[in-house]
């Protein structure tokens, strides 16, 4: 799989989102579907600090982008039972051509995971829980749960998936890397990190991801053999005061365009 880094565009919004869009070819993905989109979001954190503005600016930006799919890496809230029901009410107002899919993150688990899956579910969002899907032919989307607090089983997650299909794995936590054959085309896509969530000169986001989160992946493309990875950087904030703050890291909307290496047009 190619990711073509030279064709990477930046925007950034009045309320300070970004808005990065990649162009991939994606291994397996048939010439007929060639040219779709997929917008990815990441870790809202209800609960910490006021995300609500942002959060509903985020949902508008990206249905302005009015993609194919959708793919939520979790964390949408901090922790409390309380901000399952109020922060999937805004996300039901996500609106993708052809489907909502998400992934839990280690903060769900500790607020209402089941309540938030069967919230989730209600509002037209599939959770890959653990769990693959044939999204449009010849494309298949696979949710691992949480690495770190939820209950992942990763053979399970990839069972069934044909061995030359176009595949997505949506990961909250990237170090699902680690655990995957170097071999195997596919896309995986990881939030968690906030990117650092505050950029200085020390202790480098790398340095708090390493150490704090116990990852190297901190923000953008990686690579192991055939298997590419992004990890989105999020649009909320965690951590207590003052910490629970962004420093030259913006919140992120992340549309990858898809193409097919069987295309005559990329
Ligand atoms: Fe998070």
């Amino acid at each position: 799989m190619a990711e073509s880094m030279n064709r990477v565009e930046m925007s950034r919004s009045s309320a300070g989102i970004e808005l990065i869009r990649h162009t991939v070819e994606l291994a397996g993905l048939p010439a007929e579907q060639s040219d779709i989109t997929i917008v990815q979001i990441s870790d809202f954190h209800r609960g910490c600090g006021d995300p609500d503005e942002l959060i509903a600016n985020v949902v508008g930006r990206v249905n302005e982008l009015a993609p194919d799919y959708i793919v939520i890496t979790g964390d949408f809230v901090e922790g409390r039972r309380r901000d399952v029901l109020p922060v999937v009410k805004m996300v039901s107002g996500l609106c993708a051509k052809r489907g909502t899919f998400a992934v839990l993150g280690n903060h769900d688990h500790r607020g209402d995971p089941e309540l938030l899956r069967a919230a989730l579910e209600a509002a037209d969002i599939c959770v890959l829980h653990n769990a693959n899907m044939e999204v449009g032919p010849g494309l298949w989307f696979a949710g691992v749960d949480d690495l770190r607090e939820g209950r992942p089983d990763l053979d399970k997650a990839l069972e069934g998936v044909p061995k030359d299909a176009a595949l997505i794995l949506l990961s909250h936590i990237p170090n699902v890397l680690l655990h995957l054959p170097a071999s195997r085309d596919m896309l995986v896509l990881s939030g968690h990190t906030h990117g650092g969530q505050v950029k200085i000169p020390f202790p480098t986001p790398y340095l708090v991801c390493l150490f704090h989160l116990k990852t190297r992946f901190v923000h953008g493309w990686y690579r192991k053999g055939n298997v590419r990875l992004y990890v989105n950087p999020g649009i909320g904030v965690t951590g207590p005061s003052p910490l629970n703050r962004r420093y030259r890291c913006p919140s992120e909307i992340t549309e990858f365009r898809l193409i097919s290496p069987a295309s005559q047009d990329n």
